[in-house]
């Protein structure tokens, strides 16, 4: 790797005179040494893969210069685990004022995101979010707005479309392999670990994190609208909770003094697991936030099945459904095409005899380190012909691989042109992220929602770069 601060300057300098990607006004103060950093939200994101893996990979091209949390245990935490000596702050504005960062990292809880991106925005830094941009239209409209008015750029991480899985289907569907596309089923199945979890959190509140037609599919969202390279018009839906929160059969006030450990199946010890309890347990006295809350609370007000029907402006249409409680992990996805139909699948455990262990899995998913390779199928199958399988080899970890190559995208190869347009900017957040908004009015109102209708984006057929 090639990580001089004058290379990276150059790369950066290229990318911003040559193309249009969101990563090209990286703006460096004169004379520093490295990138300048700060994060706000250490959480197990900001954490893990925003915070010690920088440090652990790119500490010669960046420093983190400041770290911000509500939480003041988390905090201090924080600043041990991910190995670094700078100040850490409760008050993102004083963080700024005092740090002059060049780039704001924002990971804290969705409700959030706006705030932070929005004043970063203002205080003349470039900003990264996580997904998802945020959690409804308004402050959606105010992140562009404030976009518009900055001259610093907005990028969002979204890891997914860096997998070389993912990846390969842009590529097929790029070289036109099954003609033009007509329309395309889309299943995504959270199993019983990880699915759970969300209903053990912040994400059980639609206040705090938009209902997971925000949170989790703005991923696959993203992906679709990259795939399809078209923006969605028009989205109907159907949701509903009948799983979790006031549906279970018993209730208690979490896992730990919960009356009914030995009937729930739910039922989690969160003390054996000592990077939760040094990163959640010992700071619950600061904000009352409970990793190990019950999933059966009764102010669970998300959905925990989901549907919707997405019309893109290329006239694609798209059926997407998301659950919560599979006994796996896994999607599949299918593209229908004039020419013919492209199939694929991930993780499924019948699809390719494997047993895989479901608690296990996303902790080896959320796992920085492992580069062991998964080699799974996609099938081909044109009018008029047998089918062809393809296998695609993917890292284990790391989102298939993908938080590793979006990382370098960003720190190591900015300039690098990509043939697939996976770097991801403010319009294809708020894209993604509309889909979810849209929906959510739909199963509310009952009624298809227009995509335009919803803020000043308005959809093109072919996506705008
Ligand atoms: N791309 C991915 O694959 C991926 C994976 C996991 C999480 N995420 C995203 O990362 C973000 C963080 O998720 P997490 O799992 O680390 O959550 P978390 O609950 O572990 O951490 C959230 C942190 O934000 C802090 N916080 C909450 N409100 C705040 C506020 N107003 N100001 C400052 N700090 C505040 C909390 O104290 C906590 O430390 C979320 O937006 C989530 O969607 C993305």
């Amino acid at each position: 790797m090639d990580n001089s601060r004058r290379t990276f300057l150059k790369s950066i300098s290229m990318l911003a005179a040559s193309t249009a990607l969101p990563l090209s006004s990286f703006a460096f103060g004169l004379g520093n040494e490295k990138l300048k950093v700060t994060l706000v939200g250490t959480g197990i994101r900001g954490n893990s893969f925003w915070g010690k893996r920088l440090v652990d990979t790119y500490h010669e091209i960046l420093e983190f210069v400041g770290l911000c949390d509500i939480n003041p245990g988390r905090l201090a935490y924080a600043k041990e685990y991910i190995g670094v000596k700078c100040p850490t702050f409760s008050d993102f504005e004083k963080m700024i004022n005092e740090t002059k960062p060049d780039l704001v990292i924002v990971t804290t809880k969705d409700s959030a995101h706006h705030e932070y991106i929005i004043k970063g925005l203002e205080m003349g830094c470039d900003v990264l979010t996580e997904k998802p941009l945020t959690i409804d239209e308004d402050k959606c409209q105010a992140i562009l707005d404030a976009e518009r008015e900055s001259d610093r750029k907005l990028i969002v991480g979204f890891n997914y479309r860096w997998s070389p899985y993912t990846t390969r289907i842009k590529e097929l569907l790029k070289n036109d392999t099954i003609g033009k596309l007509v329309s395309v089923d889309f299943n995504y199945y959270l199993n019983t670990s990880h699915g759970a979890s969300y209903f053990r959190r912040w994400h059980g509140l639609r206040e705090e994190g938009g209902t997971l037609l925000l949170h989790k599919a703005t991923h696959h969202f993203d992906l679709m609208n990259w795939w399809l390279d078209s923006d969605p018009e028009e989205v109907f839906a159907y949701g509903d909770l009948e799983f979790y929160g006031s549906n279970g059969p018993f209730r208690g006030e979490n896992c730990r003094v919960c009356d009914f450990k030995d009937k729930c199946d739910f039922y989690w010890d969160i003390t054996k697991d000592s990077k939760m309890m040094k990163l959640y347990v010992d700071h619950e006295k600061h904000d009352g936030y409970i990793r190990d809350n019950c999933l059966y609370r009764p102010e669970i007000n998300i959905y925990d099945k989901m549907s919707a029907q997405v019309k893109y402006s290329n006239n694609v249409v798209m059926n997407y459904s998301l659950t919560t409680y599979s006994p796996f992990e896994g999607y599949r996805v299918s593209f229908n095409g004039i020419k013919g139909r492209i199939e694929a699948w991930r993780h499924i455990p019948y699809l390719q005899d494997a047993h895989i262990d479901q608690k296990d899995m996303h902790a080896e998913e959320m796992n920085q380190n492992i580069d062991a390779l998964n080699h799974e199928p996609l099938i081909i199958h044109k009018l008029w012909n047998d089918y062809k399988t393809e296998v695609v080899s993917s890292e284990k970890g790391g989102h298939g691989g993908g938080d590793k190559r979006l990382h370098d995208k960003i720190f190591v190869n900015p300039n690098k042109k990509d043939e697939f347009d996976r770097a991801a900017g403010v319009r294809d957040g708020a894209m993604s992220i509309l889909i979810g908004i849209a929906a959510r009015k739909s199963i509310e109102s009952g009624n298809p929602i227009r995509i335009e209708e919803l803020t000043t984006l308005v959809p093109r057929a072919k996506r705008l770069l």
